[in-house]
């Protein structure tokens, strides 16, 4: 089974994870930007101020595109338990947001790009937590972390979690994160 994390900066993915692995120790565990050189090209891009949004959407998808070769399709082959910190709904609710004035229906857009080659996961846990909240917890604040991109990239999440209710398992992330965990556990068991 082929599990997703998502959420915006700030929303408790890493405590989540964390948690996750100590509760599914055969699980394999991999995350979006990966540790790759292209994953290395993309934080590159998203940490310097003036890059070109189009220029990130494909260098993530790029990143993308060489880990689903490498870890995500292998996995799914061998039916195993697979978690991803963060996959395609960051880059249709982060870069939907940015490419918003720069290309017509830009969620829909950025799913068009991967849909003839990506592989869907069968759930995605999205920790849902108002800006504000997740601001509070953020020491660091990096571009695509202010207030205001954070605000549309929170109203794409949840606009992609309407969409396809069968697949999203929405968790209030403001709850306390054993709560969270918790819930969380529920959904991967239920569908285990
Ligand atoms: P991280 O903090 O979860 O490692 O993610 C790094 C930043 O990159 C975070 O602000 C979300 C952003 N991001 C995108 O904008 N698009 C994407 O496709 C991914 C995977 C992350």
């Amino acid at each position: 089974m082929f599990v997703t994390v998502e959420g915006i900066d700030g929303a408790g993915k890493s405590t989540l994870v964390s948690a996750l692995e100590d509760r599914y120790p055969d699980a394999e565990f991999t995350c979006e930007p990966t540790d790759s050189w292209l994953g290395d090209c993309v934080r590159r891009s998203i940490s310097s101020e003036d890059s070109d949004p189009l220029t990130d959407l494909f260098l993530f998808t790029a990143d993308h595109s060489d880990h689903v070769g490498r870890i995500v399709r292998p996995a799914v082959e061998a039916d195993d338990l697979l978690f991803c910190d963060r996959y395609v709904d960051s880059r249709v609710a982060y870069q939907g947001a940015t490419l918003d004035g720069r290309v017509n229906r830009p969620m829909e857009y950025v799913r068009r790009v991967h849909e003839p080659w990506s592989i869907e996961p069968d759930l995605t846990l999205l920790l849902d937590l108002p800006v504000e909240e997740a601001l509070e917890r953020l020491d660091s604040r990096m571009k695509y972390e202010n207030e205001s991109h954070l605000r549309r990239v929170r109203e794409n999440y949840r606009a992609l979690a309407e969409g396809e209710p069968g697949r999203f398992h929405v968790v209030d992330a403001g709850a306390s994160p054993e709560d969270v965990v918790q819930a969380c556990v529920e959904a991967v068991d239920a569908e285990l």
